[in-house]
């Protein structure tokens, strides 16, 4: 059959924001992973495997299917010590997933320079790469909206690049499929 096409999608946003428990649901091994609606058999199995989800070292690599790509995806670490790592993916990178924790009011200004810092990167600047953002643990009693998070990082000034930002819960895996289904749309 057709080969589906490859591609390399970098996942960055400040520590604890919850890059890899979002990528956790987008796992073949994780039985609401592999595209499919989070089915209230495998709640329990998903809550307890993101128990387990430990601070990410340098970066993991994952990779997991959709109908037509076949997608690797660089986890990366978002302490400040390894955010360093970051730049060095960013050429072949075909999309980025910039996560943010909707609960995390006093570093909003710090995920901000981050995704100002990535933005002005001469390997990124100048190209129409998809840019999907998680405005993530929206189940927190005091999380921003959305909207909220996509004024405070002034997303409207992207111009050259298609973006969209997701309510998410990563724990129970609400808002994720829309967002890599966006992805997947949007990804030339
Ligand atoms: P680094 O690897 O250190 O960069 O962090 P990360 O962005 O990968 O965050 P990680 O996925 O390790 O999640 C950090 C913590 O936030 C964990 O305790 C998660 O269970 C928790 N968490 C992730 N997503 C959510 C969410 O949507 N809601 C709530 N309440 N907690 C979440
Ligand atoms: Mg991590």
């Amino acid at each position: 059959g057709l080969r589906k096409k490859e591609v390399n999608v970098l996942c960055l946003g400040l520590d604890n924001s919850g890059k890899t428990t979002i990528i956790n649901h987008l796992k073949p091994t994780n039985p609401t992973g592999s595209f499919g609606p989070l089915s209230e058999d495998w709640k329990h199995v998903s809550q307890t495997q993101t128990q387990d989800i430990v601070p990410t070292i340098g970066f993991n690599i994952e990779k997991f299917k959709s109908s037509s790509l076949s997608f690797t995806v660089f986890d990366m670490s978002g302490q400040s010590r390894y955010r360093n790592l970051w730049e060095h993916y960013y050429k072949e990178s075909h999309a980025i997933i910039f996560v943010i924790d909707s609960g995390d009011q006093l570093r909003m200004v710090v995920a901000k320079e981050e995704l100002d810092n990535l933005l002005s990167h001469q390997d990124i600047r100048s190209r129409r790469m998809p840019v999907l953002f998680f405005a993530n643990k929206m189940d927190l009693r005091d999380a921003l909206s959305s909207v909220k998070v996509s004024q405070l990082l002034c997303l409207e000034n992207i111009k050259d690049k298609p973006w969209h930002i997701c309510a998410s819960d990563a724990v129970k895996g609400e808002g994720i499929q829309e967002g890599v289904d966006w992805l997947q749309d949007h990804i030339k």
